[in-house]
């Protein structure tokens, strides 16, 4: 008797661990996205303005996948939606001017982007990503060659979390 229910606890830990280890796996399959593709991080032409909003619509951003901004004596922040809206960057909640700024996109939602140098964020050198939450990801949507493959792994990942919480009510 007690050595069968060891057996379903051990076998259970197993399966747990198993997930475990997929779920990290998983974090390795993050992508990162040029931002403007060869172009990089510039102020857009005059008659071109929404390069970046509409490069980012095209592409399909999920939690631990990262940006990467290439610029020349330029910036890149974060700020919140207002001061994104009226190019506000007196108070970002991150800033780089390193010429080549790598950012990970940690959570699901917006983040908002504009250049700090002068005047550029009016001309249109700022873009909104919106991060797909896990939900959205397996409900599929539009965009992206690879949705079937996202699909799949927001699906481990989400089983992932499951075995995660499981395996920390099992220790508990
Ligand atoms: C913007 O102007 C350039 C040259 O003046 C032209 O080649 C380009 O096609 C224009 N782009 C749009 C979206 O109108
Ligand atoms: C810019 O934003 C900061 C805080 O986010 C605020 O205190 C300041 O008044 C804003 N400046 C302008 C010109 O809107």
């Amino acid at each position: 008797m007690a050595s069968e229910s060891m057996m379903i606890m051990s076998f259970t830990t197993l399966t747990l661990l198993l997930l475990l280890s997929c779920s990290h796996l998983l974090s390795v399959a993050s992508f990162q996205f040029e931002v403007g593709d060869n172009q990089g991080w510039v102020v857009p032409p005059a008659n071109d303005s929404k390069i970046y909003n509409d490069w980012a619509s095209e592409n399909r951003f999920q939690i631990g996948d990262t940006v990467h901004f290439k610029y020349k004596k330029d910036s890149v922040m974060e700020v919140s939606e207002s001061e994104y809206k009226n190019c506000n960057s007196t108070h970002p909640t991150f800033f780089s001017n390193t010429g080549t700024t790598v950012y990970k996109l940690d959570r699901p939602g917006l983040f908002y982007f504009i250049s700090g140098s002068a005047g550029h964020c009016r001309r249109g050198q700022r873009m909104i990503i919106k991060v797909l939450s896990h939900e959205d990801a397996q409900s599929g949507g539009s965009g992206g060659g690879s949705s079937s493959a996202s699909t799949a792994v927001a699906v481990l990942s989400y089983g992932g979390l499951i075995a995660q919480f499981a395996f920390l009510s099992y220790i508990f």
